[in-house]
């Protein structure tokens, strides 16, 4: 397990999936949020590969996150679009509702870091968020990302066009803040 000041990243566990799909996944404004698809529902007997892992594709690695204090599952974390050639990849994470604005997100962000940079010697990480969602960018900055454009009108979410904010962060940058 990967562990951070206050969240684990560990592998997927079968008793993870109801509990991602119900709090996670059937939210359909987060989903229409957090996805650049529309959202769908998610039946039980799917392998949709957002909750059930297949180890064979090497440039995604999923995460469920738990809290280290009481080992609960607190949501889902992603390396995903790993490029071993020009050694980049993206970061991308959902917390249960539960488990927001108590810091986590930030302390997940840390953690993929140091997955990304250290585990997996990447020389560039990729954040892409809705331009309003402050608790990412903020999670996000507060790690040393920074904002390198807006694509805008680049999502429709929910009956309009938001903007969406490209956040990197380089290798070199991680280690003089570390
Ligand atoms: C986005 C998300 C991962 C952030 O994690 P979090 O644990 O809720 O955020 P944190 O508690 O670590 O807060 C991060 C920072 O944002 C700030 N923040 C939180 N909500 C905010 C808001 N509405 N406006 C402004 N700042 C906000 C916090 O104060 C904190 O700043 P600080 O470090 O200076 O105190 C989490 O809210 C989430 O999973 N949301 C739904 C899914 C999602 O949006 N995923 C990202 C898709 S790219």
């Amino acid at each position: 397990m990967l562990k951070g000041e206050k969240v684990g990243l560990r592998a997927r566990y079968e008793e993870d999936i109801p509990i991602l799909r119900t709090e996670l996944y059937d939210d359909v404004e987060g989903g229409s949020r957090a996805e650049s698809r529309p959202w769908r529902p998610i039946s039980p007997s799917s392998k949709d590969r957002r909750l059930h892992v297949d180890d064979s594709v090497a440039e995604h690695v999923p995460f469920s996150i738990v809290e280290l204090a009481g080992d609960t599952l607190i949501g889902t974390a992603n390396l995903w679009g790993i490029d071993t050639h020009n050694r980049t990849a993206h970061i991308g994470l959902g917390l249960l509702p539960s488990a927001r604005g108590k810091g986590y997100g930030s302390d997940v962000v840390a953690v993929l870091c140091h997955y990304g940079f250290v585990v997996r010697g990447l020389q560039r990480l990729q954040i892409e968020t809705l331009a309003d969602n402050y608790a990412m960018l903020r999670a996000a900055e507060r790690n040393g990302f920074v904002r390198e454009g807006v694509l805008r009108k680049s999502a429709w979410v929910m009956g309009e066009f938001l903007d969406e904010v490209l956040l990197g962060l380089l290798a070199h940058e991680w280690k003089a803040m570390s």
